[in-house]
């Protein structure tokens, strides 16, 4: 159909005084005997356009008025009555597709609990398209970084035979009937497609460290699975997975590549969804636009693992996870440092080495890795990385203290076995990223279809 975006109409004022054709959904209507007035959207911009019908002209079909109804209207665009904007005076509405009263997108606001349960409607309102349209624009902002800073972007494999690190329960892949019968456990993968176990990859990184040790700088972006019992609002079952790794690295570069790239998004949806981020400041989470333009200004805060551990000890918290060194830090924790003692996005570092992967890097105290979280307020962990131990002799004791299965990781050893060279790299979890940016508070309300335990919908 030929027509033209609204955004266009709203931006470019040398179409004043032309007659363009335009199609979108209304989503409210003032209708009166004499005129009526539509507000139209085709998700091309987050402002509507006004489309003014003057009766007198022709008779409009009492459905174009509907809440949800698709239109095309035909006319000329003017000067908005109020505002600086455009509108459009209608000479022509013609109705496209009627959307009849128990349409449940009303003008009057919801709950997003409501919302959940429609997923496939909730995308109308004016929240989700905010939201959406900031994770679109954050995405493309990170491909760019990327692209601008000479990264490969390589496609690891979502299907894969090994748990990457332990880092949760892996979803499996099989194509076994359901009362399959076997003798043994092996014997039933044997038999199975592969000829062996495998699942849905919970991370790109092992396989983004094959690619970096060729290309020196890469990065993944897609899905990563975890099949966790973690019901809450920052984990999902599916999520996005940025995962860079870079070559002739160690951790200080990690971590200035993961502020350099956090910076460069921020700026970028400050930049290009100047509505959205009102809209967000406004109804979701006031002074949410003075904390993003403050991260693109100030340096993150970098904290040893150890201290962080004496801060929480001394801090005056009623936690509910008693904090001693060598634990894992919990949500409250981490909130709690980057929250209330900094205030704002702080990397920590060199975390006791029994509570983190095979692969990291071990260093010369014997007790730590070269790890670091990123923590940001309101969330917690967005970012969890490190250099990786490039010495074949020291992961290979790693492996064996852990008890894996060595065979299995061969690939991965070749790696430190020819031309091994420092490396690291980090994963930022892209959902709660987008979270993070818009201040919702509920990852389920950042993706189009959430999967998480026990909802599938
Ligand atoms: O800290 P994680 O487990 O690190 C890794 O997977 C490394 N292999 C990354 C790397 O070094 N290349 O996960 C990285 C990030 C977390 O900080 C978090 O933001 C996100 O992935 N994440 C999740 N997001 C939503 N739902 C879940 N269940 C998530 N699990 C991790």
């Amino acid at each position: 159909m030929k027509h033209i975006d609204i955004a266009n109409i709203l931006q470019d004022k040398t179409l004043l005084g032309s007659k363009v054709t335009v199609c979108g959904w209304v989503r409210t209507a003032r209708d009166s005997a004499a005129v009526a007035f539509l507000e139209v959207t085709d998700g091309s911009s987050f402002s509507r356009l006004q489309v003014v019908v003057d009766k007198s002209k022709f008779e409009l079909d009492p459905e174009c008025t509907k809440c949800g109804a698709s239109i095309a209207a035909t006319g000329v665009v003017v000067k908005a009555f109020k505002g600086e904007g455009a509108e459009l005076n209608a000479e022509s509405v013609t109705l496209l597709g009627k959307c009849p009263g128990d349409y449940p997108i009303q003008k009057k606001r919801t709950t997003l609990e409501f919302l959940r349960t429609i997923p496939h409607l909730r995308l109308r309102t004016n929240t989700f398209s905010a939201v959406f349209r900031v994770r679109s624009v954050a995405a493309q902002a990170i491909h760019r970084f990327f692209h601008e800073n000479r990264f490969y972007y390589v496609h690891t494999p979502l299907i894969t035979a090994s748990d990457c690190e332990g880092a949760g329960e892996m979803f499996r892949v099989t194509t076994q009937p359901w009362n399959a019968k076997y003798e043994s456990e092996a014997a039933y993968y044997k038999d199975d497609f592969f000829g062996q176990k495998a699942g849905l990859s919970v991370s790109g990184q092992l396989e983004g460290e094959v690619a970096a040790m060729a290309f020196g700088k890469i990065y993944t972006f897609g899905p990563s699975f975890r099949a966790e019992n973690s019901n809450t609002t920052r984990h999902l079952a599916e999520f996005w997975h940025v995962e860079p790794e870079i070559v002739f690295a160690e951790l200080p570069e990690v971590m200035e590549l993961a502020e350099a790239m956090i910076k460069y998004v921020v700026r970028a949806v400050l930049e290009e969804c100047p509505d959205e981020m009102d809209f967000f400041e406004k109804f979701v989470e006031p002074g949410l636009k003075e904390k993003l333009a403050n991260i693109v200004e100030s340096k993150f805060a970098v904290l040893e693992y150890t201290e962080a551990i004496e801060l929480l000890k001394k801090a005056d918290e009623n936690f509910q996870f008693p904090v001693e060194w060598g634990c894992d830090l919990q949500t409250e924790h981490e909130r709690y440092l980057t929250e209330k003692v900094f205030k704002k996005p702080v990397f920590v570092t060199n975390y006791p080495k029994e509570i983190k992967s095979f692969y990291m890097k071990q260093n010369a105290d014997g007790k730590t890795v070269a790890a670091t979280d990123l923590l940001v307020p309101g969330i917690g962990e967005i970012i969890g990385g490190s250099e990786r131990e490039a010495d074949p002799d020291k992961l290979l004791a790693a492996m064996q203290a852990r008890g894996m299965d060595i065979a299995a990781y061969r690939q991965y050893l070749d790696l430190r076995k020819f031309g091994t060279a420092p490396h690291g790299g980090f994963g930022l979890g892209f959902d709660r990223f987008v979270m993070y940016v818009t201040g919702m508070e509920n990852i389920r309300d950042v993706v189009l279809f959430p999967r998480t335990v026990n909802n599938i919908m």
